[in-house]
């Protein structure tokens, strides 16, 4: 591998990760998936509380862990996975802010490609590439929505810096150009994925919507995206 383990920010050992590694961007929601769905888990980061486990999701091993927030964070995480630990699949299962009156909250979008304005991609000498998924890990992942009969909605996602943005007009902007959510990290893991010849998907529950100024609580956050960790859960099952 070409990073040195343990690695600055995770400390795990040589085979601790699972080939597949689910990201919330919570540490709690990484705590609770791995309760709620993983059997045999243990922990196996716990570095700047950035929790992370390793267990088993029907037979097939899994590793969940949090990637904090925000681009500069899940870089981090993804490199030192993808360059560590031998990790070959990252699926981001986040919150995002919906950008489409049609979407409500608590449906769930797959960002097939995700816009943004992070400097990151200039960094890399990449101003205008266009960071898009994996296609085997999206078609997996539709093909599993598809046969539970659970609606997703595939597209645009708009990975953005600011949580906090100045742009009055910018819901209206984005949401007119088919760009169906904001969130704050898919970017610069669909980049970090394709640098590094690995694979990452980005699947988000609606938290709240910049079209209609609905939100949840964070307690709601943290519990309210059952159905979009079983369609990961399913498609990590499914991947070598
Ligand atoms: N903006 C950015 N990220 C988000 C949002 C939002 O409104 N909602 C959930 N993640």
């Amino acid at each position: 591998m070409a990073l040195k383990i343990p690695t600055p920010h995770i400390n795990a050992k040589a085979g601790d990760f699972a080939k597949t590694v689910l990201m919330p961007g919570d540490p709690l929601r990484a705590k609770y998936i791995a309760e709620t769905y993983l059997t045999d888990y243990r922990q196996v980061n716990s570095v700047r509380g950035i929790l992370g486990y390793t267990g088993f999701y029907k037979g097939k091993p899994v590793s969940v862990m949090a990637s904090g927030m925000g681009m500069p964070s899940i870089s981090i995480y993804a490199h030192e996975l993808f360059e560590g630990y031998g990790v070959e699949n990252i699926i981001r299962v986040g919150t995002a802010g919906a950008l489409n009156k049609d979407l409500k909250i608590g449906d769930i979008v797959v960002g097939m490609g995700a816009s943004t304005n992070s400097a990151i991609p200039k960094e890399y000498g990449l101003s205008g590439v266009a960071p898009i998924a994996d296609y085997t890990l999206l078609n997996t992942l539709c093909s599993e929505a598809a046969a539970q009969n659970k609606k997703v909605t595939v597209g645009n996602l708009f990975s953005s810096d600011l949580f906090y943005g100045s742009d009055p007009d910018f819901a209206n902007k984005w949401g007119r150009a088919g760009v169906l959510a904001v969130e704050m990290e898919a970017a610069a893991l669909y980049l970090k994925a394709a640098l590094l010849n690995k694979r990452a998907l980005a699947v988000c529950t609606i938290s709240d919507s910049l079209v209609t100024g609905e939100t949840t609580s964070a307690e709601q956050r943290q519990t309210a995206f059952n159905d979009m960790m079983i369609l990961a859960l399913e498609t990590a099952k499914k991947l070598n």
